[in-house]
């Protein structure tokens, strides 16, 4: 991780407006196949697209196909993709290994809805990697957290969880609060409100998940201690990684499993991000501190749709004696568990980790070096495979931070130059990149070239 503060030059406003224009009008021209596919999607698609978090303005960039560290759209632009399907294509497109792990399985049959061996590798490799000893499949990010929540509760027959402020663990009513919450609803620092996530929620189940600041180990202390004997369990994403990312600052996970430990509340790990991406044993093996579960889905299925929980022996007396429903038509289904043993014992090796940290040190180093020269009132936050450029010249510590010290309007800035100059990038600033094992020395000096046209843009004397 690192931070730098740079010499400092003051950002021209009305010269970001006028760069935004352009590259927005540079964006229409360039996608106009996107254009006209989303027309047509928006007739059958609400917004155009299948999950909201594919919607973007005017439009998405259609897809047609990716290969390596590439992918094309639509419109025949070639781009360099730092976006990798919101962090899940860290073994990269079209992968020679997990392509033929897949359509082998495709000739032996796809669905059974009974177990196969293929299930029993994966947990296997699982239980290695994260020392928790048991496990199930899920087909998403959202299932993982909401089987959490479940374990949570029947574990210690109380109804409260506890979050943090700004973070996203999937679309179930226990999760959908305080995700992004507006300054004027989001109440005081000391004492956050919980605020839906859109609609659709009953309020007694959003009154049933309090939000704490994340990195504020006092704050949460103050909660637990109010909410004595409440408390089922804590979800927390070790790292925050949908504000940019956000780190735990020392001390603080530790700390987090003191505290849960002490109020008898189930500690859940959400590495729906970080899991296979940021090291073998994700943010749990990098910050050394083991929760009660784990939640996993995005990178650990090589681009397949799936997911997985972790759990402790007692946990999974509950699920294995069907107190807690845990299940699913197409949990552990054999395609996605022939994708997910490719990618975890074939490709993403201890060598394969080694590479996705150097290649990530020289892509954070490679965007210090731009921010540095140019003055950029920004610094870089990495960890694993996934990375950012954070516009903010002071640390980002919870999401109070990132709603008032981030420079909104630069990040989506450099997003267009991005998306203009052949970098599939995430939108906005709730994201970061992640890197693939297909990705080059030249991809990441390009990415960085990008970079550096958009600081002189930027910064250059009107
Ligand atoms: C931290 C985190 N948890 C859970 C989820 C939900 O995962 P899914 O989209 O697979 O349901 C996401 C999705 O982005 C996420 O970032």
């Amino acid at each position: 991780m690192t931070t730098t503060t740079p010499p400092s030059t003051t950002i021209d406003r009305d010269r970001v407006a006028a760069l935004t224009e352009r590259e927005r009008v540079r964006y229409r021209e360039r996608t106009v196949r996107s254009g006209e596919y989303f027309a047509r999607a928006s007739e059958v698609m609400p917004g155009g697209v299948p999950s909201q978090f594919q919607r973007n303005d005017p439009w998405p960039v259609y897809v047609e196909r990716g290969s390596g560290a590439r992918v094309w759209d639509v419109d025949g632009n070639e781009y360099l993709d730092f976006h990798n399907g919101f962090g899940v294509m860290c073994v990269g497109h079209a992968n020679p290994t997990v392509a033929a792990a897949v359509k082998a399985r495709m000739d032996e049959g796809t669905h059974f809805a009974a177990p196969t061996e293929g299930s029993i590798v994966v947990a296997e490799e699982l239980r290695r990697r994260w020392g928790l000893p048991h496990w199930r499949f899920t087909n998403s990010g959202t299932e993982s957290t909401m089987d959490a929540i479940h374990l949570a509760r029947a574990a210690t027959g109380r109804d409260v969880i506890v979050k943090m402020e700004g973070t996203y663990h999937g679309h179930h009513d226990a999760v959908m609060v305080s995700v992004k919450p507006p300054a004027e609803l989001m109440g005081d620092r000391d004492r956050p409100a919980s605020v839906p996530y859109g609609l659709g929620y009953p309020d007694g189940m959003t009154a049933l998940t309090r939000a704490v600041p994340f990195n504020d180990a006092e704050g949460l202390e103050r909660l637990l201690s109010e909410l004595d004997g409440q408390v089922a369990g804590l979800i927390i994403e070790p790292a925050m990684m949908n504000v940019n990312i956000v780190p735990p600052v020392e001390g603080y996970l530790e700390r987090v499993r003191e505290l849960t430990r002490a109020h008898g509340a189930t500690l859940i790990f959400d590495e729906v991000k970080t899991g296979a991406a940021v090291a073998a044993g994700g943010a749990t093996e990098l910050y050394g501190v083991k929760p009660d579960v784990v939640c996993l889905a995005k990178a650990i299925c090589g681009g397949l749709p799936g997911g997985a929980i972790g759990m402790t022996g007692e946990l999974a007396e509950l699920v294995g004696s069907g107190k807690v429903r845990q299940q699913g038509t197409f949990n552990g289904n054999p395609l996605v568990m022939a994708a997910a043993q490719a990618t975890l014992v074939d490709v993403l090796t201890d060598e394969a980790y080694a590479q996705l940290h150097a290649a990530n040190r020289t892509l954070m180093d490679g965007c210090e070096r731009v921010i540095a020269e140019y003055g950029l009132p920004a610094h870089t936050v990495g960890m694993g495979s996934k990375g950012c450029v954070v516009f903010s010249r002071e640390p980002v510590r919870e999401y109070r931070d990132y709603l008032t010290k981030i420079h909104h309007d630069l990040t989506n800035l450099a997003w267009l130059y991005h998306m203009n100059h052949g970098i599939f990038m995430t939108p906005g600033e709730d994201e970061e990149w992640t890197l693939s094992v297909l990705h080059t020395e030249a991809d990441l000096r390009r990415y960085v070239e990008v970079f550096e046209t958009f600081a002189r843009d930027v910064t250059a004397a009107a």
